[in-house]
């Protein structure tokens, strides 16, 4: 069965004409879109649409691909509210409140940690958010990191394994020893069900030498290599994705020259996590600097119940737009597009023909209203490979 969507006020397609292969961000105002077994069939000005089995009139609603969120840790118990409240009233942010998470993530049972990530997917779904990475790391112990891996995998295709997310404390002056088991037996009870091997590159966390073992590690069992990097301070991250090949490096909010030119020159995307910035009170990445250097930026919430307990991609592309100098155009691409680019998936982040129908519709006519009505629920309506799944009302 075939559905049009008609009168759109402006259709962001990240898909110029005539491009087959490419992902810029371009818009056709006026336009409609044709849904057929679950991809984009025809996209166009709404004057020239082809008929369809089924038509939605967006009212003139603005509609863009999917947000594409490729940085979230769900897989978690416990919350941290009184850690943020203590930040807002003057403490600094540290690593080390992972392991608070990590101890109640260990006394959770299956269902409550299956229960949490299936009503933050669901938040996330409601704002837009039609595909997730999500990363293990708050188990920390082999049976823990398996299960946390087992969950994700029930919900998305992008699992991360972030068994190097910290030291725990049972491993305190033995970082080697916790190396070794994040690289064999842990590893191995984690491949079989992630795509992904991630490690936190920083101070407090792991070094350059232990992150290039755990990622050459992952990567010989399978998995393709993503970093956390100069997050909380300058560091070999950024150096140390690029040259591991990984898909993203993650945070970048510390960069100096030669980071920003090892990621304009590679094809490692430089995610920007500005909701970390925001809930840390810490001063934003340099997104400027990087996009005018040539590098490919995309933007994730981050998600976790630390650093930025955020799971809305709108939120992101607010304060990309505000606090980071983002052009909208750019942050809208670097929430859709780019975080596609950073998970490497060809299908999904565009709206060009035979790319999987991930729709957002937003309550307003133009992509702007995002950063432009910051906080608004304005989400109308979510399609997920081409069923409509989140807002029967408008344009329904
Ligand atoms: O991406 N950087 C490491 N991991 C998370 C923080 C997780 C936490 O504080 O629980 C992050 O910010
Ligand atoms: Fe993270």
């Amino acid at each position: 069965m075939s559905v049009l969507i008609t009168n759109i006020g402006e259709l962001i397609t990240n898909q110029p004409d005539g491009q087959a292969a490419g992902a810029a961000y371009a818009a056709i105002a006026a336009a409609a879109l044709v849904i057929e077994d679950g991809q984009v069939a025809w996209t166009g000005p709404a004057a020239r649409a082809p008929a369809a089995d089924q038509a939605v009139d967006a009212g003139g609603r603005a509609v863009l691909p999917g947000f594409v969120d490729s940085h979230a840790h769900l897989v978690f118990a416990g919350e941290r509210g009184a850690e943020f409240a203590a930040r807002m009233a003057g403490q600094p942010y540290r690593a080390g409140g992972i392991r608070a998470t990590v101890a109640a993530t260990r006394r959770a049972g299956d269902d409550e940690l299956r229960a949490n990530l299936s009503r933050l997917a669901a938040e996330m779904l409601a704002q837009g958010t039609t595909t997730f990475e999500c990363k293990s790391g708050y188990g920390l112990t082999v049976p823990d990191e398996a299960r946390s891996v087992a969950i994700a995998a029930e919900f998305t295709v992008e699992v991360t394994y972030l068994g190097a997310h910290v030291v725990p404390p049972e491993f305190d002056g033995n970082e080697a020893g916790y190396v070794e088991l994040v690289c064999g037996p842990m590893l191995d009870a984690c491949a079989p069900r992630a795509t992904w091997v991630d490690v936190f590159c920083e101070r407090g966390a792991f070094g350059r030498d232990e992150a290039a073992a755990i990622l050459a590690a992952g990567a010989a069992a399978g998995l393709r290599p993503r970093v956390h990097a100069n997050q909380l301070g300058p560091g070999p991250g950024v150096q140390l994705a690029v040259q591991a090949g990984a898909a993203s490096a993650d945070h970048c909010t510390y960069t100096d020259d030669a980071d920003v030119d090892a990621l304009a020159s590679s094809p490692t995307v430089a995610t920007l996590l500005p909701g970390v910035e925001f809930s840390t009170r810490s001063p934003y990445p340099d997104a400027r600097r990087l996009l005018d250097a040539g590098a490919v930026v995309a933007l994730a919430t981050d998600c976790n119940p630390g650093s930025c307990f955020t799971s809305s991609m709108p939120l992101c592309i607010a304060l990309a737009v505000r606090e980071m100098h983002m052009t909208t155009q750019e942050a809208v691409w670097a929430a859709t597009a780019g975080g596609a680019r950073a998970l490497r998936r060809g299908d999904v982040g565009h709206l060009g023909v035979g790319a999987r129908a991930d729709l957002v519709m937003i309550d307003g006519p133009s992509h702007a209203y995002l950063a432009y009505r910051p906080g608004v629920p304005l989400v109308a309506g979510v399609w997920r490979a081409g069923e409509r799944v989140a807002g029967a009302g408008p344009g329904s």
